[in-house]
């Protein structure tokens, strides 16, 4: 959702946007590239505030947002739980009112729960981004994966993306799904059964069209891109206690041997923050030649410039 019914712009997932919104954003976003790698700065959010209120840990997604604000010359207010009131049994929407209340233009958010932004934006008169919400969404990260396959490729539609990984606890897999299938390319999610849930297939946006495998040198040859995730085991049921399976690697892992099997045209993408040796090797996330994880991270704080400029100055 990115409009709200005040006509207040919020980006809480990608989840119901259509191509020409997504299509908007990522052009705005495109028009930011330059000045990033160029480390330029303009004064467009010159006297605005940006509260990042990360309640779960972060480094890219909270570093991103600072830099974007400040590219735009907005001032930033960091508030993470660690430090905060937060320990003081003081609830997450609480904290997100009386920062409200201290006179803030948008409110970042990130949290292990799912739905917390969405929460804050129902209780806030400011703009919401969701930075990132337990298993549910990461749309600036959907938006910043579909940035770099589109600058690559020029359009995304009738490309086939594989991810590959913890899919079931991915709110990074969620929102590219949302986001490649409704600018018409096909997803093709693998990982073991047990985490790479069939309902998946259901929330293709179209007309791009999701499907599942489990047999990662079956999908590989069907890559016009690849997504490597990590295991997510803080997401798991058990608290996180669980270690990966030992033979993940071998049956799940992008090793040298894998990668060099692939059309050398085809990118290797990481969100980040990568188990190397586990999901991926390091020959293959350090390759100039195949990895694009640092072009991601460049394109994250176009893409938050473009939600931030929006969001603020509408
Ligand atoms: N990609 C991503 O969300 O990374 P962080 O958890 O470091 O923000």
């Amino acid at each position: 959702m990115a409009q709200t019914t005040t006509g207040r712009f919020d980006l809480l997932g990608l989840d119901g946007m259509s191509a020409d919104e997504l299509g908007s954003l990522l052009d705005e976003a495109e028009g930011f590239v330059g000045a990033v790698e160029r480390g330029e700065s303009s004064e467009r959010l010159a006297g605005k505030i940006v509260a990042n209120l990360f309640f779960e840990d972060s480094t890219r997604t909270r570093c991103s947002f600072t830099v974007a604000a400040v590219r735009l010359g907005a001032a930033t207010l960091d508030l993470t739980g660690a430090g905060s009131s937060l320990s003081k049994g003081e609830s997450m929407l609480d904290t997100a009112l009386n920062v409200e209340a201290m006179g803030v233009d948008a409110m970042v958010v990130r949290s292990g729960r799912s739905g917390t932004p969405h929460l804050v934006a129902r209780s806030v008169g400011c703009p919401v981004i969701n930075a990132g919400d337990g298993r549910h969404e990461h749309p600036t990260q959907g938006l910043l994966d579909i940035l770099t396959l589109r600058r690559r490729w020029g359009d995304v539609a009738g490309r086939t993306v594989v991810i590959v990984g913890d899919i079931a606890n991915s709110r990074v897999a969620r929102s590219n799904v949302h986001g490649l299938t409704t600018l018409g390319a096909d997803v093709l999610l693998v990982g073991p059964p047990a985490l790479v849930p069939h309902s998946f297939t259901q929330i293709a946006a179209g007309p791009g069209r999701v499907t599942v495998s489990h047999d990662l040198d079956d999908a590989l040859p069907r890559a016009d891109a690849v997504m490597m995730l990590r295991i997510q085991l803080e997401r798991h049921d058990d608290g996180g206690s669980g270690a990966i399976p030992p033979d993940y690697r071998r049956q799940y892992g992008l090793t040298v041997d894998r990668a060099a099997g692939l059309e050398a045209d085809v990118p290797v993408m990481h969100p980040g923050p990568m188990n190397r040796g586990v999901e991926i090797d390091s020959e293959v996330a350090d390759d100039p030649a195949r990895s694009v994880i640092m072009q991601q991270v460049t394109h994250g704080v176009a893409v938050r410039m473009a939600v931030l400029n929006r969001a603020i100055a509408g």
